[in-house]
């Protein structure tokens, strides 16, 4: 430890010397070769690891269709190590017809032509593995594809032997000449969970689309084929999973209909779209999965024994209303679930409100049993943070901000392509322009899908952005003549730059690294500031300024003792004592305390 804690003294000061001399912050100058620092064991890299969402439709197009594939993740892992990547988690790649681009899986171990082919697959694996990089791939248990054997063979006759691999009712009031209506009232946003088929004259359960029917968990077959195909993916290499739509695997064995959502005046609740709501407890958070993620857990665990050492972990995909909510994923030490479950308190708060971060990041480190928390600020199914934290003029300073939190405030990090480069939000134009349509279209322009999260890696100013020769399946913003990697790489001030230092500085200081959280300052609604500390390492200071003003604050009840810089973003001269530091607007000040 005490090498590692030199070490980064070392970088630091060597660093900020050249800073001084550049005339620019401590720890900007751009990495020089890659690293995968970690003082964690092989046992515990997922507890502070920086996990890389790849969305491979948008990442690297190398055989000239406009669609990203897995060759062009291949070529781009000396980027993501440079990073400072621990993981990259693969957006559905099984082959699919696409209705919801991958979430709609019409075969389980094989890839989609469109990316490539397993050979691929284990070359990106290969060639991710010699930079320390893991492979994780995304698993969505809930539903299939409607195209898909299984679903076919289910829809064909009510005797078909995967008949009962979905969620099939009769209609309510059915007679021998009318289907009736649907079997209960569940679903949202103006539609019904149920469809018809006519061949077999039953209605078919659907949380999703229409063509993503939900597979039937009360059905012990289903859970033992993913036990097969999990397992088949684990030989192939994967470092673990992220289970798609956790929550909703089970529904209420009564399917009795759902109550309306009511106002505390009695007044029906409106969703976005103006239609009336439902409390929504009967399609999800049921306690059998559980049960059905400790023995995924259980499964996962003896491939880090014997013929496939490393550890292999389980990210959730979970929508938590609190911490609380959000603990019950872990399990428990006996009946262990997800090692990762996510949080989307703190990233999704989606307005520079300091005491509800203030809030939310305490809970995190308080309310979870000592478990890590997997912050996450962003993802494919969400406007970009340009949209959700922005104000138009200092979204760069505001991305700093916001990735200072993801990587320096605990826990593991959760981060999506394109946002290490400031990428925005870029809806379609027009409605014929929509790839999304599943949920893009029905309420255009109102919500105009999620094609603006989606769009091309910005890799250079050239012929689209360098992601592909051909017309990309999304159109390239004209953003992405400033913003892209090739401008950003060797700009010190660039976000790129700072991820790439923040990532650095999570993985080699050790208080950064697997230090505790103690919030500083607290009543202070204007600058975010905490400090972290762990055995035997100087505790760090991270200051955050949340506003378009500069501000000073005074940490002194963090500690006695000079500080030295470990990072600051551009402006102003470094503090030197923890009593008077001054923040650019949105300034940030990460300091060790000696
Ligand atoms: C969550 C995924 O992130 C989203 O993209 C998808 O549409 C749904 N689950 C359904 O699989």
């Amino acid at each position: 430890m005490t090498t590692v804690s030199k070490g980064t003294a070392a970088i630091c000061s060597f660093a900020f010397v050249l800073s001084l001399a550049a005339g620019i912050a401590c720890a900007q100058a751009p990495a020089t070769k890659p690293f995968n620092a970690s003082t964690a064991s092989e046992a515990n890299w997922w507890k502070n690891a920086v996990i890389y969402e790849v969305y491979p439709r948008s990442f690297q197009d190398t055989n000239g269709d406009g669609i990203g594939d897995l060759k062009g993740i291949t070529e781009h892992l000396d980027y993501l190590q440079e990073l400072g990547v621990s993981a990259i988690w693969l957006t559905p790649v099984y082959p699919s017809p696409n209705a919801d681009y991958g979430y709609d899986v019409a075969d389980y171990r094989d890839i989609n032509p469109e990316y490539g082919s397993l050979a691929d697959f284990d070359h990106l694996v290969a060639e991710a593995k010699k930079r320390n990089i893991r492979v994780i791939m995304d698993m969505v248990m809930n539903h299939t594809s409607d195209e898909n054997t299984w679903f076919v063979q289910s829809r064909s006759s009510r005797t078909d032997p995967y008949r009962d691999w979905y969620v099939w009712r009769d209609g309510k009031g059915e007679t021998a000449t009318s289907q009736g209506g649907p079997p209960n009232n569940w679903g949202g946003y103006g539609r019904s969970s149920w469809q018809w088929d006519p061949t077999t004259r039953q209605y078919y359960y659907h949380h999703f689309s229409v063509h993503q029917p939900d597979l039937n968990w009360y059905n012990p077959a289903i859970e033992q084929e993913f036990k097969e195909i999990t397992a088949y993916w684990l030989k192939l290499g994967v470092a673990g999973f992220r289970f798609d739509a956790i929550g909703t695997l089970f529904e209420d064995p009564t399917y009795s209909d759902e109550a309306p959502l009511l106002d505390k005046n009695g007044k029906p609740v409106l969703d976005s779209h103006g239609h009336p709501m439902l409390q929504r407890t009967k399609e999800g958070n049921l306690p059998q999965v559980h049960t059905v993620m400790q023995q995924m857990r259980a499964n996962i665990d003896r491939f880090d024994t014997g013929a496939f050492p490393g550890t292999r972990v389980l990210i959730g995909e979970i929508f938590s209303r609190n911490t609380s909510d959000l603990l019950k994923w872990y399990g428990t030490s006996q009946k262990p679930e997800f090692q990762l479950p996510m949080d989307q308190q703190v990233g999704f708060v989606n307005k520079l409100d300091v005491s509800a971060f203030r809030k939310r990041i305490t809970e995190a480190e308080t309310e979870l049993d000592g478990n890590v928390p997997l912050l996450v600020f962003d993802n494919h199914d969400r406007d970009r943070m340009d949209v959700r934290y922005g104000d138009g003029i200092h979204d760069v300073a505001i991305q700093r901000v916001l990735a200072t939190i993801l990587f320096e405030s605990g826990g593991a990090s959760l981060m999506y392509y394109g946002d290490e480069i400031g990428m925005k939000t870029t809806p379609p134009k027009t409605k014929a322009d929509v790839k999304d349509t599943m949920t893009g279209l029905a309420n255009w322009p109102k919500y105009k899908g999620r094609d603006g999260e989606r769009t091309p890696m910005q890799w250079n100013a050239g012929l689209n952005a360098g992601f592909s020769t051909a017309t990309p399946w999304l159109p390239v913003p004209s953003s992405a003549s400033s913003i892209n990697v090739q401008a950003e790489k060797n700009d010190p001030d660039s976000l790129l730059a700072w991820y790439r230092a923040l990532i650095r500085l999570k993985k080699i200081t050790p208080a950064l690294e697997r230090g505790a959280n103690t919030m500083l300052d607290t009543s202070n609604t204007k600058v975010l500031s905490w400090k972290r500390q762990a055995p035997g390492a100087p505790a760090v200071l991270v200051s955050v300024n949340f506003t378009a003003t500069p501000q000073t604050v005074d940490l002194s009840g963090a500690g006695k003792g000079a500080l030295q810089t470990l990072l600051k973003s551009p402006g102003g001269s470094p503090p030197t004592r923890p009593d008077h530091i001054t923040l650019a607007p949105f300034g940030i000040y990460i300091g060790e305390l000696r």
